[in-house]
């Protein structure tokens, strides 16, 4: 057993490459996990050809561009068995879900391994709700929910893991969480935060500034 590095001292931690690869295993996926800082915890939805819903907890979910309005999600390794990524190559269409502070918990539950014929909308108390044009589950009790198809797939060499860049095909929000401008006040929605894989926060407004530029002189 590989002894643990002191971390939590009070003087300034300095890790170089190799002192990161020898920390304990644990250790190390922790701190990296958690270097990217607060994310949005937001659950996807799908659904297969035999009407099997699955709802996933993903944080790991970027903006990519807004003309044409594209989001990207990426995924771990599908070594295993990986639902979410399996339907969403089925049909091509998922959701992106935000997920109230309230119900932060049963979003995290959704990361479980249940098997396939389990829903998880079932498992961890979230209501699926078809609409518009999208084959996939939304879920209901989300203050921001967003309906996708899959546009692109990038294979990440480094580690295996994918980049699935989604097209923005409908969006559903809550009442007075938008302005007239379209800024989404994201605080208002009252949404849950994730750091790594089990730390949760929620948001607070700081400021809005305008678009930067140079300084004169
Ligand atoms: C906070 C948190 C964030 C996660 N983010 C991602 C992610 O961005 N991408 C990913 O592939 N898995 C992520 N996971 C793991 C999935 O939730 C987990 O693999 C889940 O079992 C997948 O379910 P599925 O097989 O139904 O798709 C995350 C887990 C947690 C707890």
């Amino acid at each position: 057993m590989e002894e643990c590095q002191h971390l939590a001292t009070d003087k300034m931690i300095a890790l170089d490459a190799i002192e990161i690869a020898t920390l304990d295993k644990q250790q190390r996926t922790n701190l990296i996990n958690g270097l990217s800082g607060f994310k949005s915890a937001l659950l996807l939805g799908t659904t297969n050809d035999n009407n099997q819903h699955n709802l996933a907890l993903y944080s790991n979910v970027v903006h990519i561009g807004a003309n044409p309005p594209l989001m990207g999600i990426i995924q771990r390794p599908v070594s295993v068995e990986k639902h979410t990524y399996e339907n969403i190559k089925a049909n091509g269409h998922f959701t992106i879900n935000h997920i109230p502070i309230k119900l932060y918990k049963n979003g995290h539950q959704t990361s479980a391994r249940y098997d396939r014929a389990t829903s998880e909308f079932e498992a961890c108390g979230f209501t699926p709700v078809f609409k518009g044009n999208i084959i996939a589950p939304f879920v209901g009790e989300s203050p921001i929910q967003i309906g996708l198809t899959l546009e692109e797939e990038v294979k990440i060499t480094s580690n295996d893991t994918l980049l699935l860049v989604g097209r923005i095909k409908e969006i559903y929000l809550a009442p007075g969480i938008i302005d007239e401008e379209g800024f989404i006040e994201i605080a208002k929605a009252n949404t849950i935060l994730v750091q790594g894989l089990e730390s949760y926060y929620s948001a607070n407004f700081v400021d809005r500034l305008p678009y930067a530029k140079p300084h004169n002189g």
